[in-house]
């Protein structure tokens, strides 16, 4: 038996025999514990607080006395006093061992703690964060000795840190010599580690030791929306998130017209690059605003989003992602700093992470997707889709991953729908029809009532009915269908074939009536049969890149679907698939993921060697170009029919029976008998 006392951290498990009066900050760095320090174990931090455990433990083998670790000490106490530790907490680099002693590291005083989300996916996100504050106290300099107080600097983290070879950026070099001497020589140093070979970087310094954290946002710039999440670099905390809409779109609603813009205007691309890092200017400034954040803290960004959103951001023209063969300037992930993007809410210095592309069309949101929902690491095959105004689609398992882009359009949005809205207060959100009666009853954001229950006319009173949002016009056009009141082809019927006083003519077509409300001045909101042509558009585009994929695979089935996405995350998968947006699973194999680019964006964020493992697993993911596969037409136009012209859907025939109408047969017999006469 070692006559040196045994030391036992939970909950990692180490342990090890160390001298008596060794600290236990030192020896959990030689054991390799995760326990936190700014300061190096001076006693002025705190970061390096653990909790001893006492009494009998025969997990571990080991009786702990009450004297196992030395006494509270002075700095200990003058900390208390200060600043108040808690009850049976001790300061790591101030308690020292005396004998067998079991050690709790409190997820705090971890720097890899696991984090979980707090979303519905509970996938952890383990923190490994880029950035980190060192405090080191530097030598004056000396006449007889002469050096430069950065040299200094170097030296001093060497030794007190063992960090060699750090740069400083450029930004830092006129406050140096200001700060070290404000800071009596003692100062506070955030290091960008980065997760390739560079050199560390000093991006910010303070004087003293500086207390009040870092912080990172985790963007997802979307061609129609800009979302960002301000992040507590320590603990991985979302403090705040805020999002606008991508100002690019006044230069065009889709990806393809901003590239036009930047193709028919010399300078477009200029301008639609300034509109969008004004956009992240703003979020960041009003971010920093409400958490009462100094911008100097807020020293990474990262971002995800689709290759024509990468080369704006970046200032380089989107030209010749508009014809193929589609070449990206670069699909390798790009570091920069922020005052090269001309982000100047975030300190100068501070560092931005773009993630990979995929290819041309599927771009650094598909890297984030495939981050967070891992389809690489997956037993089973899944299909994961992230639906946006372009779907990227994910298919593989562990032996292989596809990947591809498929253009849906706006549709999905709302847009280019008569009565369509984005998702706010007021649309319809939720639509069930009465196979019976075909009445409809429907649910609108901000209100929990469904439109036939008490006080669903006071509850809405503030909002109204405005219209209907992507999740709407999905349930809507999939229970027309569930009712009898649409076919497989997509036509409604007239209110005589149907029954229903709702179907109401329009030009030579009909439209199925929702709401009226044109007698109180109100809205009408209706689904027309245009905009079941757009809704059957953009699903034949979204199914028959999962099935270009799936053909790719030599499959005729996927275990697993996952949908991304704000929308993705809002439609009801009976729906999606009566519909045929999605391929034949049973329905609890349809799972949601939230807004997975967003969740990897944040995953990057906290996790540097996250970083390291989308890139390596990019490189593996095979991608498959749509627009010049020729198979995909073919999918694409037997996919129109609703839900499909050839694939049978076992699954769903399991839940749902789709009535055998068609509404196209007068028309039909009229052609036949017109063809006759001639
Ligand atoms: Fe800073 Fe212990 S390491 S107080």
């Amino acid at each position: 038996m070692s006559s040196k006392p045994l030391v036992v951290f939970t909950p990692s498990g180490k342990r090890g025999h160390f001298e008596k009066g060794t600290s236990i900050l030192q020896i959990a760095r030689q054991l390799g514990v995760d326990l936190d320090s700014v300061c190096g174990g001076r006693g002025i931090c705190s970061k390096c607080q653990i909790t001893p455990s006492y009494g009998e433990f025969t997990k571990h083998g080991v009786t702990v006395a009450a004297n196992a670790l030395s006494e509270w000490n002075k700095v200990e106490e003058r900390y208390n006093e200060k600043r108040g530790l808690a009850k049976g907490r001790r300061l790591g680099c101030q308690a020292c061992v005396q004998g067998d002693v079991v050690i709790d590291v409190p997820a705090e005083s971890q720097v890899h703690k696991q984090v979980i989300r707090k979303d519905a996916s509970v996938r952890p996100v383990k923190m490994n964060p880029a950035t980190r504050l060192f405090y080191i106290e530097v030598a004056e300099p000396d006449m007889h000795e002469p050096s430069g107080d950065f040299e200094r600097l170097k030296i001093a983290l060497h030794d007190q840190w063992e960090i060699s070879d750090v740069e400083l950026d450029f930004f830092q070099f006129n406050k140096l010599q200001k700060t070290l001497r404000q800071g009596n020589w003692a100062v506070t140093v955030a290091i960008f580690n980065d997760h390739t070979s560079t050199p560390p970087r000093i991006i910010e310094i303070w004087p003293g030791l500086y207390e009040d954290g870092l912080y990172g946002l985790a963007i997802d710039l979307g061609s129609t929306t800009v979302a960002a999440h301000l992040t507590d670099l320590k603990s991985g905390e979302i403090l705040k998130s805020a999002g606008l809409m991508n100002p690019q779109i006044r230069f065009g609603e889709d990806l393809m017209s901003r590239v036009s813009y930047s193709m028919m205007n010399s300078g477009g691309d200029k301008e639609m690059t300034t509109a969008v890092r004004e956009a992240i200017n703003s979020l960041a400034k009003q971010l920093l605003m409400e958490v009462e954040i100094e911008k100097t803290s807020l020293v990474e960004v990262v971002f995800v989003c689709n290759p024509v959103m990468h080369h704006l951001l970046l200032g380089i023209d989107p030209v010749e992602l508009g014809q193929a063969p589609f070449a990206l300037a670069s699909s390798s992930s790009i570091t920069v700093s922020a005052s090269n993007l001309g982000l100047n809410e975030i300190n100068p210095s501070g560092r931005c992470y773009i993630l990979p592309c995929i290819a041309g069309h599927v771009g650094a949101d598909a890297a984030a997707v495939a981050l967070s929902e891992e389809p690489n690491k997956s037993d089973d095959l899944v299909l994961v889709v992230d639906v946006g105004t372009n779907a990227e689609i994910l298919l593989g398992n562990k032996s292989k991953v596809l990947a591809c882009s498929s253009p849906t359009g706006p549709a999905f949005e709302g847009a280019q729908i008569s009565s369509g809205q984005r998702a706010a207060p007021g649309a319809i959100e939720r639509i069930e029809i009465n196979q019976k009666t075909k009445e409809p009853r429907f649910r609108v954001i901000g209100c929990d009532l469904w439109s036939d229950e008490k006080g669903f006319k006071e509850a809405i009173k503030d909002t109204g009915v405005t219209g209907v949002c992507g999740s709407g016009i999905i349930e809507a056009v999939a229970e027309l269908r569930m009712a009898g009141l649409m076919d497989e082809s997509g036509l409604i019927g007239s209110a005589e074939a149907t029954g229903s006083a709702r179907c109401i003519p329009e030009g030579r077509t009909n439209s199925y009536l929702i709401y009226d409300q044109s007698d109180e001045n109100g809205p009408q909101i209706s689904v027309s049969q245009n905009d079941i042509r757009a809704i059957q558009l953009a699903k034949s585009a979204l199914y028959a890149g999962a099935r270009l994929l799936m053909d790719e695979m030599n499959i005729e089935k996927v275990d697993r679907v996952v949908l991304a996405g704000a929308f993705g995350s809002h439609i009801s998968s009976k729906h999606a698939m009566v519909l045929g947006m999605i391929p034949d699973v049973p329905l609890e194999k349809v799972q949601s993921a939230g807004n997975a680019a967003g969740t990897g964006a944040r995953i990057a964020l906290c996790n540097i060697s996250a970083r390291n493992d989308i890139e390596a697993s990019v490189s593996q993911i095979e991608k498959i170009e749509t627009a010049i596969e020729p198979k995909f037409q073919d999918h694409f136009v037997a996919a129109n029919a609703i839900p499909h012209k050839i694939d049978r859907f076992p699954e769903l025939s399991k839940i749902v029976s789709l009535p055998n109408v068609h509404f196209n047969l007068g028309l039909e017999n009229k052609t036949r008998r017109r063809r006759r006469k001639f």
